[in-house]
């Protein structure tokens, strides 16, 4: 049963697609406080999403302009055309989406060749069974738990069956890739989120929608330690 347990070692990624995007890297380090190691940033093209975000030199400038360990989302069709430019700036963790990458094996294999961990990422709807075959070469599983897009959606919640499914290969076949869940989180369900077996917890609105941006981080933080904390007693 322990080994069934949900790691201790969470964090909270603020995304920035809910920030102010005329005042980025202020508005990136409204988020410097101790407990955030990592900002989530969405690319968005316009085709795989209907929504537009950021290219390769936004990404380049909040890496210059900030302390933060980049956790890049792709949300991009024609990934070969353009992964070559994410690659060169060189984010910490750089995730594809199976649903818009036909090779996805080589591109995984190309994103660590280059240095970078690699994640993989999965529409609501997009079963388990499509990064089956390649979670021996990922470092991280990006579970979506809202279609790809805007911020501010609903958590579906379907997600966190998904989430304890993909939990349960973890520790079948011991594997050590992170999984990450993005979309829809807030205080009322990270808890949830969490003891479903997910690590890396994505945050945009329940962040940066909020006016006093630690206070947000610290009550999705002590959401979680809640969550540890009734689980504790229901062990007892
Ligand atoms: C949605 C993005 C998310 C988004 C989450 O397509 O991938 O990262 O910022 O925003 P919230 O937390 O507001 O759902
Ligand atoms: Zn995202």
């Amino acid at each position: 049963m322990s080994t069934q347990l949900p790691s201790n070692n969470f964090r909270i990624l603020p995304s920035i697609l809910s920030a102010d995007f005329g005042k980025l890297v202020e508005e990136a380090r409204q988020v410097d406080i101790a407990e955030i190691e990592y900002l989530h940033v969405d690319v968005m093209d316009g085709h795989f999403v209907p929504n537009l975000t950021f290219g390769p030199r936004i990404v380049e400038s909040l890496k210059k302009h900030t302390r933060f360990k980049l956790d890049v989302h792709l949300m991009i069709e024609q990934l070969e055309r353009q992964l070559p430019w994410f690659l060169e700036v060189q984010p910490d963790i750089l995730t594809v989406h199976v649903e818009a990458v036909t090779h996805l094996h080589r591109a995984v294999r190309q994103i660590r060749e280059s240095g970078i961990q690699a994640g993989v990422a999965l529409n609501p709807a997009t079963s388990l069974e499509a990064v089956r075959w390649v979670l021996e070469e990922v470092d991280l599983v990006l579970i979506m738990s809202v279609n790809p897009g805007f911020g501010g959606q609903q958590f579906i919640p379907a997600s966190l069956e998904k989430i304890k499914e993909l939990n349960r290969w973890k520790i079948e076949q011991k594997a050590h890739f992170v999984i990450e869940v993005d979309g829809g989180i807030a205080p009322d369900n990270i808890g949830a989120v969490y003891l479903a077996g997910a690590e890396y917890l994505v945050a945009g609105n329940a962040v940066f929608g909020q006016k006093d941006r630690p206070k947000a981080v610290k009550d999705l933080i002590h959401a979680v330690q809640e969550a540890q904390r009734k689980l504790g007693l229901m062990e007892i």
